[in-house]
């Protein structure tokens, strides 16, 4: 043991030392949190305990709504603890950290590597890719990749001479795309819905292209109905557009749901790299991918695909890390939770949670079209997602609306949305139920009980309640 001579007097320097100090260490005043009532708006003056803090908080976010019962997101509201556990553990990780967290940078090339195999990428070590905070960010990146080729393609027309970029995809695509077009000044080219068809029409995409069209978006599936849009047919009809005209347009498949659900329950189906005219893929881990929110995935099918000069370089154990992305600094907690859960089903493992997912889907949209008050425009057996409107034909057609049953709805603490169709189907409201991992069979039995108990009051209504359209189709998907 060590022997202390407390006798000896230390230099005056050292009797000068303390122990360094967080701020954080020290609570306020205890007798002050009694008593205090911090600003809304404003910095308060002083810090507060902890608890304290901790409390308020806690109390005003007991108002948000239960996000088990909110059928409308797409997001994942459940996650197993052990996932849970990983994602605390690296809470603190940077993605843009690469030198300094290269194990987290390789699970995420590593996940790159497994959605290029899974999307049948034809050399999938040449396939690029990256993660991203969600697939918004994903389809800014695919758009500028698309508008950067078609720019050197045209590089004597544009920007000089005046040619405006065009992108044509379905009135029904997700407001992203509204945003990449708005920011990077790019003409949207937007094939309206017509009658029964909610989403894009092959022969219609092709007919609005032109020599400035950067590509075409074809989204598995539609956020308006979960309706997967034909991909296939899309790209065969842009053949024939080239080999009529020579114009050869690019395809990016915007499969933010879709292209984690289709690969485990529609194999069949060629909607991915096996197109050889898609060039890049998106999807939202956080949705199907069964991860919390944000992380989201680009791959592009080749280098080719994705000029060199939007790449971005950060070292990397003493070399160079090419990335591509909107911002610098992002969690690295959800990347490392997406490959946790890659390892964790396998193909497998998501092929058995997409089915319950969708079979839950389609047992309840069956149901609620048993009601005979409603209409299915679709019937979750594409995404597990699926629209209905009222039923024209049913006894009391017109006492109420799709608005008044998501009103009724939320007062038991279910959300579902209700809301208005785009162009040129303005006439038709639907409430759309998503349904996802962790809304069970006996969950949906439970939102169908509160349904069946409200139908009653709303068919005795003398007209529809809703006064406020403009709030309630204000839902921005
Ligand atoms: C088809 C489609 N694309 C893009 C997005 C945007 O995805 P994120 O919320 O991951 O940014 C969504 C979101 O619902 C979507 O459904």
């Amino acid at each position: 043991m060590a022997l202390h001579k407390v006798g000896m007097r230390p230099e005056a320097s050292e009797e000068r030392r303390r122990l360094s100090l967080n701020p954080f260490y020290g609570e306020a005043d205890p007798l002050g949190s009694m008593v205090l009532a911090p600003p809304q708006h404003r910095l308060p003056d002083g810090p507060m305990a902890p608890s304290a803090a901790y409390q308020f908080v806690h109390d005003e976010l007991m108002l948000d709504g239960n996000s088990r019962l909110n059928l409308a997101t797409f997001v994942t509201t459940w996650m197993e603890p052990e996932a849970g556990r990983l994602m605390s553990e690296c809470r603190d990780k940077n993605m843009i950290d690469k030198d300094e967290y290269p194990r987290t940078a390789e699970l995420e090339r590593r996940c790159v590597a497994m959605l290029a195999d899974l999307w049948h990428a034809p050399d999938p070590e040449s396939t690029v890719g990256c993660s991203t905070t969600g697939s918004s960010e994903a389809c800014m990146l695919s758009g500028m990749a698309l508008k950067r080729r078609w720019a050197h393609r045209n590089r004597d027309r544009y920007p000089g001479a005046g040619a405006r970029p065009n992108l044509v995809m379905g009135v029904n695509v997700q407001v992203c795309w509204d945003k990449f077009c708005n920011f990077w000044e790019v003409e949207p080219r937007l094939v309206p819905m017509e009658g029964d068809r909610y989403h894009l029409d092959p022969q219609a995409a092709a007919g609005l292209c032109d020599e400035n069209t950067i590509g075409v978006v074809a989204v598995l599936g539609s956020t308006f109905d979960g309706s997967y849009e034909p991909v296939q047919e899309v790209c065969s009809a842009l053949d024939a557009l080239q080999e009529r005209t020579g114009l050869d347009i690019p395809v990016h498949v915007d499969g933010a749901s879709g292209a984690m659900v289709a690969p485990f329950l529609d194999e069949d189906l060629a909607w991915d790299f096996r197109l050889p005219r898609v060039a890049s893929i998106n999807t939202s881990g956080h949705k199907y991918g069964l991860v919390y929110p944000g992380v989201g995935w680009a791959l592009w099918r080749s280098p080719d695909d994705l000029p060199d000069e939007l790449v971005f370089r950060v070292n990397y154990l003493g070399g160079d890390m090419p990335t591509f992305a909107l911002n610098f600094s992002r969690p690295g907690a959800q990347v490392v939770a997406q490959y946790y859960t890659f390892i964790r089903l396998g193909r497998d493992g998501y092929r058995a949670v997409q089915q319950t997912t969708r079979d839950v889907a389609r047992n309840l949209a069956g149901e609620i079209e048993a009601l005979g008050d409603f209409r299915l425009l679709t019937r979750g057996d594409e995404l597990p997602v699926f629209a209905v409107a009222t039923n024209p034909e049913a006894g009391n057609a017109g006492n109420f609306d799709v608005f008044d049953v998501s009103r009724r709805l939320r007062e038991s603490g279910w959300l579902v949305p209700a809301y208005t169709f785009p162009p040129h189907r303005e006439d038709l409201s639907v409430l759309r139920f998503v349904c996802r991992n962790g809304f069970s069979a006996d969950l949906a039995e439970l939102l169908l009980e509160d349904l069946r108990r409200a139908m009653p009051g709303l068919r005795a209504q003398s007209a529809p309640q809703s006064r406020d359209k403009a709030a309630a189709t204000g839902f921005h998907h």
